[in-house]
């Protein structure tokens, strides 16, 4: 079947189908796009059916060991499938074929292809190899970063789009595999992505969100061989026509800088809203974490972006249960929540990563106290988005309308520009539109609304006179 948000991807003739299954962060969502686009231009079709798949393809994640096993439960599957049908081939690309290399041959010999995120370029080739020789193949170089982000995407949606501005990890914190499985960080050159995003403004795209593992040390080159650095990247990309909001993800707390403060309270295109985890509120584990801050200097970021954006959306990651956290630890992280009072919140239990410096210490947390302290974490976050929301209750927020509903059809949705879910009666012709609802009803995760109509709604908006 053809992919509806196919992006005008050139017709040639099908050579097989594949099924691309993607694990992970959005960094993973947006590679696995380029795939299916590099896949679609050589005559590849997609398919939602392993079964009827000439190529399985899984794009894996590493960051814990829960995101590892369900691809190493479905490889049972596949090799179990290839031995039915020896024509198959199976491939594990991303984050974990970059960690694991050979030790998948272990759990599953026949595995065709094993590829790591720096060499994505390589893939179409490396299929036409193995489709003649039949040997299994191995590729854990970085090599290609600006190659792969000029081959065409096959993106989810035609209103919003991801931009890949950095790939990789230079923080190595002690916890995280990320370092290892993405190399280090590699920006793409300014011009490359202003390009991007101009031919993603003609063709109607509404939204960009810039991605990285840590898009604030962005340090791209332009032709001239000036190095352009992450604040200076939102301001190039401010002007381009079409792209009505840019949002980021994610930004390292010790280097949110009074530039990139100053680009979000000025320029009108970049949300107010940003991601920057704090992982832990003591300053021990914080230490232990290697993060490069403490709790009082993530503080101080908060206060500065408060302080120069009203309103600013925050949205943090946390980890519980880090080997030695002890109950007053864990009370610290609770505290700084209360303290904050985030918008967003994403926490995960600890889990020891190979290679990383915290998997040699021990993981002393047992796993029912771990579970514990993310549910107490999750409630207390659930009752402060509840309130924030309530807080929403009478106000004219401005939204993207997405579409509608699949579930409430007669319901659009959409998102604020802090990034908040909003839903309200749909009318036909809204998608892509800017409107502004005045919200009737909040629960911790969603906003209800309707729409505030009026003779100029989109000069409105933008706040004219
Ligand atoms: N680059 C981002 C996050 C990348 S991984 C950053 O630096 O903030 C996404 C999240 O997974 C992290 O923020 C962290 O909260 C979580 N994470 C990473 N390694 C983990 C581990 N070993 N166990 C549990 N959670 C982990
Ligand atoms: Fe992992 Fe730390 Fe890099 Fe984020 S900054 S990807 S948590 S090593
Ligand atoms: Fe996972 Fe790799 Fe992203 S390890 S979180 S898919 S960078």
């Amino acid at each position: 079947m053809k992919d509806p948000h196919a992006d005008n991807l050139p017709k040639s003739v099908p050579i097989g189908r594949f099924y691309l299954r993607t694990f992970g962060c959005q960094m993973n969502q947006h590679d696995s796009e380029r795939i299916a686009g590099m896949l679609g231009v050589r005559g590849w079709q997609r398919t939602g059916d392993e079964k009827e798949a000439d190529l399985i393809l899984l794009n894996t994640c590493s960051v814990r060991r829960h995101a590892e096993e369900r691809v190493l439960g479905r490889l049972d599957r596949y090799r179990r499938e290839k031995k039915k049908r020896s024509q198959l081939i199976v491939g594990v690309i991303g984050c974990m074929a970059q960690v694991w290399k050979e030790k998948l041959w272990e759990r599953f010999p026949k595995l065709d292809l094993i590829l790591g995120p720096g060499s994505f370029a390589r893939l179409p080739e490396e299929l036409e190899k193995l489709f003649f020789s039949g040997d299994r193949v191995l590729i854990d170089r970085f090599e290609d970063t600006d190659e792969f982000f000029r081959s065409p995407s096959s993106r989810r949606s035609n209103l919003q789009a991801w931009v890949t501005v950095i790939r990789g990890c230079n923080n190595f914190c002690s916890y995280c595999v990320v370092p290892y499985a993405r190399g280090r960080e590699v920006s793409r050159p300014p011009g490359e992505i202003i390009e991007e995003v101009r031919s993603l403004g003609e063709r109607g795209y509404k939204e960009i969100t810039l991605l990285g593992q840590n898009v604030n040390s962005y340090r791209g080159e332009d032709r001239g061989g000036d190095l352009v650095d992450f604040p200076g990247l939102l301001g190039r990309l401010n002007p381009v026509g079409g792209i009505e909001r840019i949002r980021f993800v994610t930004s390292h707390p010790k280097d949110i800088s009074p530039a990139l403060i100053a680009a979000i309270a000025e320029l009108e295109k970049v949300c107010e809203s940003i991601h920057f985890p704090a992982q832990s509120g003591s300053d021990i584990i914080l230490k232990k974490m290697r993060r490069g801050y403490t709790r009082d200097e993530y503080l101080k970021r908060v206060q500065e972006l408060q302080l120069a954006i009203p309103g600013i959306a925050l949205a943090s990651d946390f980890i519980v249960g880090f080997p030695g956290e002890t109950e007053e630890d864990f009370a610290r992280t609770l505290d700084l929540i209360r303290e904050v009072r985030f918008d967003r919140i994403f926490a995960f239990a600890y889990s020891p990563r190979p290679k990383t410096t915290a998997a040699d210490l021990d993981d002393d947390i047992p796993p029912a106290v771990k579970s514990a302290r993310l549910q107490e974490l999750l409630a207390l976050q659930r009752s402060i988005s509840l309130e924030n929301n309530q807080n929403l209750l009478g106000q004219v927020v401005e939204v993207l309308v997405e579409g509608r509903n699949r579930k409430f059809p007669d319901r659009g949705e959409g998102r604020t520009r802090s990034g908040q879910a909003v839903f309200f009666p749909w009318k036909e012709g809204m998608e892509g539109r800017l409107v502004n609802v005045r919200i009737e009803r909040a629960t911790d995760l969603s906003l209800f609304g309707s729409i505030i109509f009026s003779r100029r709604p989109e000069a409105l908006i933008r706040g004219e006179k």
